[in-house]
């Protein structure tokens, strides 16, 4: 597989909304999806989904298929044991999150949320009436970091759960062991449920490691709720497919009181290809990681070298880049480089607090389309 030989003409003729949301002398590197080609027995599935024709109503999940499959996954690259009874399998991760903020908070409870975040945590919240608690994440040296001080003040009596983004978008962090004990100690203490949203654990970086929240022990796993998904990883987020794991029958029971109907039907391809992502495609996955590793550092070159002003600290997982673009004093600097640029990033603010004067880069593409995305954002810097 060539990752580097990307057809630009071939990328523009995809339907999702990274390649059609803007005109076609906007070059994307926004929405989280990859430009790769689908790894090889995801590409002979569909072919063969056009001889065979299965498209008629799946079969709900039976444990010891899907959830079964995801278990052993999770065993064989975590050291998470887990019961694939304790796992229900859900249209998307961000369903999950909202149905578990529905089912298992009250209508004005305290959900923190650690700033910069994946935007549709914002609107979660929001969106079930809940209140939202930020505990911001402050750039360090070297990365951002968990301001646990702040969190504990932060805190009321009333607020119930924590919405935990892990390895953590955009930022990149893949936080570490010992970060996430005092992170868990406190939601034991303050009795919060956990809302683990561990959907990039497969896109972690050589000398950093995904530690799922739910194995720190069994006081924190039976407060939380771990989503997961094979879309970020094995970009087939289009399938629609996700999954839950439950670290108590409490919690299981009062999100599965909500009628199955509610929570939407899942799909064929979706179940399909989640399976055959997880069981048949790690050496594309691995390939995928190691081309992306060498993206990221050449991304971090570039920065320093081409883009004065801006800085960008190494991702540890994902293959978003969280640009800091403060030192150019701009107000929108997302704006600049769209129009001056002709380039679409993700704009900081959307991630809340801490989102001010930064832009978030997808590099998830070929070498040769990144450096003409740094190139694009080079000329607008030396336009403005
Ligand atoms: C942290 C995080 N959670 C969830 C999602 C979306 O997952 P899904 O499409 O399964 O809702 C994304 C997509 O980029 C993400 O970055």
């Amino acid at each position: 597989m060539s990752l580097d030989d990307l057809q630009i003409d071939r990328l523009r003729r995809r339907r999702g909304e990274k390649w059609r949301t803007y005109p076609d002398d906007v070059l994307p590197a926004w929405v989280a999806d990859m430009d790769f080609p689908l790894a090889p027995p995801l590409q002979d599935y569909l072919r063969e989904l056009t001889q065979t024709t299965d498209l008629g109503y799946p079969i709900n999940p039976r444990p010891d298929a899907l959830p079964r499959v995801f278990a052993d996954r999770m065993h064989e690259r975590f050291g998470w044991a887990i019961d694939p009874r304790d796992v229900l399998v859900l249209t998307d991760v961000v369903q999950g999150m909202y149905l578990a903020l529905w089912t298992l908070t009250e209508q004005g409870d305290g959900v923190v949320v650690q700033t910069p975040v994946y935007p549709p945590f914002l609107a979660c919240v929001a969106d079930v009436g809940r209140r939202r608690v930020d505990n911001p994440l402050p750039r360090g040296p070297e990365r951002h970091e968990i301001d646990l001080d702040a969190l504990r003040e932060a805190a009321d009596v009333h607020t119930r759960a924590l919405l935990l983004c892990n390895p953590q978008n955009p930022t990149g962090r893949a936080l570490e062991r010992d970060e996430l004990e005092a992170l868990a100690q406190l939601a034991i203490e303050r009795d919060w449920i956990v809302v683990s949203d561990e959907i990039h654990c497969d896109l972690v970086y050589p000398g950093h490691r995904h530690v799922p929240l739910a194995t720190l022990g069994p006081e924190i796993a039976e407060r939380t709720i771990t989503l997961m998904s094979a879309s970020k990883a094995f970009n087939i987020a289009g399938t629609r497919c996700a999954l839950a794991h439950f670290g108590s029958d409490r919690l299981r029971k009062r999100f599965e009181a909500l009628p199955r109907h509610l929570r939407g039907g899942l799909g064929t391809v979706g179940l399909a290809a989640t399976e055959i992502a997880w069981t048949r495609c790690q050496p594309w996955l691995d390939e995928v990681v190691t081309y992306l590793d060498g993206s990221r550092r050449h991304l971090a070159q570039r920065v320093a070298r081409d883009l004065p002003g801006i800085s960008m600290q190494l991702p540890e997982a994902t293959y978003l880049a969280w640009l800091d673009c403060r030192e150019l004093g701009l107000d929108d600097p997302w704006r600049l480089f769209y129009q001056q640029g002709r380039v679409a990033l993700s704009a900081g603010p959307a991630f809340g607090p801490g989102g001010e004067g930064f832009v978030r880069l997808n590099f998830a593409t070929s070498r040769g389309l990144l450096d003409e995305v740094v190139d694009r954002m080079a000329g607008a810097l030396a336009r403005r």
